[in-house]
């Protein structure tokens, strides 16, 4: 949500902070905008003119038509900024980067400042004329009245953010020296990459990977400088901090589209690496299921009589698979809860309960406030989480990180398949620890899980007659899934795929209690996706036909995912794209990817920008 860029260094700025907000620009797609701090600015009345800021509404492609024609003066220093609207408009004026009263710092931000309105009203009362509807133009004023005032933009920066109330991230630059960038950040992502002469700033390590793997870490509160030189960090009262070092391990092809059209569509045909990234090493000399980052001891993990998994959207369905899962392994009594929710109704925490926070992205505000307030309760939290670094798990008590790579499509893919897998992990883990009547099944589960990169790459083989039955429902204008069991979050997230990417109506029920309502939306033609249970025990397979017969029954059009030798669904099947075999349980790892892929077709041929949907961002950092 925002993607933010900050350069302090040799090369053109320009191209740099452009080059980043590229990158960037999954995070936030209403406006972007570029300031640089001109290599023959003075140090005396020096302010950015309107030859060192552009700044347009919509896709950065506007603002980089905009520099073709008028560019930039040369410039080593720069701030930039691709924008997710919250106040006010997406429009040009709205834009950021946003000017202080005389323009003489630039100031960008991620987040939402609580306490605009109030400290508005203050400075438009001492005769500061605001020219936007955001709440960021405020922080720009304000610091800029401090370096007024004589402070050097750092403690600038500290003295305003002690008057700001909210999440926020801000990155400034001072129009008289070139030499620094500033920032800083409370609750929202900020990460500093340290190069060799260069120093550079953004909302993710996508935004300099291009120039660098050094990438230092940034705590709650603080302020970072940054020049040639490095970065130097201190917390809002002025007190030097530290930073984590790290390596980024991902190299920049992961940033790269690799000759798909689309990132989602490299990024679902990048799931079978990306599960078994996510399963490597997590089985010790001894065969037995390991999980390093597990920070929890073994003692804690017994005395758990709870577990309560908050999240949202797609990570809230692999939540509620991995309810199915840890249930029937584990016997523990499991809650899913949608994070948004979660604080509000006052639930009931205690240390015996385990919280479970899932989150791809590790900023989402709804689910950070979430385990804030699961903590002060005194539960453990332990996080699922796809980055190294971010806010969520290192708020948590422990951590499981999935390996999926960066997850650039706007819409979740590998994501949620590692996330599934960190699920079915943490499950086996709590029944090794436990040592419950299921123990004896741990490594055959374990070899199943291991074996999914194969299955998942036998359904993508299938993509090219996904495609085509995507193709023919361009004219639908509401489809609905069903599923029973682990496969009903699949068809809750296969309905969310198709409405955030093409735009339709599309719902997800559990197939038993359509006859108790939604079966009234069935009319002729109307497309249903069923995902079929594989065939057990249990009746689940059974009672799953019998749904698919009443609604094409009622004239539905009846698309069916069923496991290879299921021969009992095809008289009820119009269409039928056939899964590998595999447990209930873990049948959401290869039900899911047809309809990641059908919904991404769907989109395509509807003319949609598929990794850039319309009102959405990656990473909500804001409630
Ligand atoms: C949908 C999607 C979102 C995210 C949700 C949570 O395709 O990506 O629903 O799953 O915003 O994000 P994280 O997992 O980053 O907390």
């Amino acid at each position: 949500m925002c993607g933010i860029v900050g350069y302090v260094g040799e090369r053109p700025a320009q191209q740099v902070v452009i080059e980043g907000l590229r990158r960037l620009e999954y995070r936030g797609y209403d406006s972007a905008g570029i300031a640089i701090v001109a290599s023959d600015a003075g140090d005396d009345g020096a302010a950015f003119g309107e030859n060192a800021v552009q700044k347009r509404a919509g896709k950065l492609a506007n603002l980089e038509k905009a520099l073709a024609a008028t560019p930039l003066p040369p410039a080593t220093t720069g701030i930039g900024h691709t924008r997710w609207a919250t106040h006010g408009q997406p429009n040009d004026a709205n834009a950021h980067p946003h000017l202080g009263e005389r323009g003489r710092v630039a100031l960008v931000h991620n987040g939402i400042i609580e306490n605009f309105a109030e400290l508005r009203d203050r400075l438009e009362a001492d005769g500061h004329v605001l020219r936007s509807e955001t709440d960021t133009e405020v922080a720009a004023h304000l610091l800029e009245l401090e370096v007024e005032a004589g402070h050097d933009l750092t403690t600038a920066m500290q003295r305003v953010c002690r008057r700001l109330e909210g999440a926020f991230t801000l990155v400034a630059a001072d129009a008289r020296d070139g030499s620094r960038v500033v920032a800083a950040r409370r609750n929202s992502p900020l990460v500093v990459g340290l190069g060799e002469g260069e120093s550079f700033l953004g909302s993710d390590v996508a935004a300099f990977i291009e120039f660098t793997r050094e990438a230092l870490e940034l705590g709650q509160d603080q302020v970072v400088t940054i020049t040639r030189d490095g970065a130097e960090i201190t917390t809002f009262d002025g007190t030097p901090a530290q930073g984590r070092r790290y390596h980024v391990d991902w190299d920049l092809s992961a940033a790269e589209k690799d000759g798909h059209d689309w990132f989602m569509r490299k990024e679902i045909f990048e799931q079978p690496r990306a599960v078994a990234d996510s399963l490597l090493g997590r089985r010790g000399v001894d065969g037995r299921l390991q999980l390093d980052e597990m920070r929890l001891s073994d003692q804690e993990l017994r005395d758990i009589t709870k577990i309560i998994i908050i999240a949202c959207g797609t990570s809230f369905y692999a939540g509620m698979v991995a309810k199915y899962a840890i249930e029937h392994w584990c016997r523990i009594p499991v809650e899913v809860e949608l994070a948004s929710e979660f604080r509000y109704r006052d639930p009931i925490l205690d240390y015996s309960t385990l919280v479970v926070a899932i989150s791809q992205s590790g900023e989402t505000a709804d689910t950070l406030q979430a385990i804030r307030h699961a903590r002060t309760q005194r539960s453990k939290v332990l996080a699922i989480c796809n980055t190294n670094g971010s806010t969520i798990p290192r708020e948590s008590d422990a951590v499981i990180y999935t390996h999926a790579g960066p997850e650039i499509g706007v819409a979740s893919t590998k994501g949620f398949l590692t996330q599934l897998v960190a699920c079915y992990l943490l499950a086996l883990y709590l029944a090794q620890v436990k040592g419950t009547r299921f123990g004896d099944e741990i490594d055959q589960v374990l070899g199943q899980l291991e074996a999914m990169p194969e299955q998942i790459e036998k359904v993508l083989a299938l993509a090219p007659d996904v495609y085509a039955l995507a193709r023919e429902h361009v004219q639908s204008r509401s489809v609905l899934f069903l599923g029973r069991h682990a496969g009903y979050p699949v068809a809750l997230e296969g309905a969310l795929k198709l409405k955030e990417l093409a735009y339709l109506h599309a719902e997800g029920f559990a197939a038993g209690e359509l006859k108790h309502g939604p079966i009234a939306l069935v009319e002729e033609g109307l497309p249903v996706l069923c995902v079929v249970p594989p065939r057990g025990r249990d009746q689940l397979h059974d009672k799953m036909l019998s749904g698919i017969q009443e609604v094409r029954a009622r004239g539905a059009r009846t698309l069916c995912l069923a496991e290879e030798g299921d021969e009992q669904v095809a008289p009820y099947a119009d269409e039928l794209i056939r899964l590998p075999r595999v447990p209930v349980l873990l049948q959401p790892l290869v039900a899911v990817v047809p309809l990641q892929l059908f919904a991404c077709e769907l989109a395509t041929a509807l003319g949609y920008d598929v990794d850039q949907p319309r009102n959405l961002a990656k990473s909500v950092t804001v409630e």
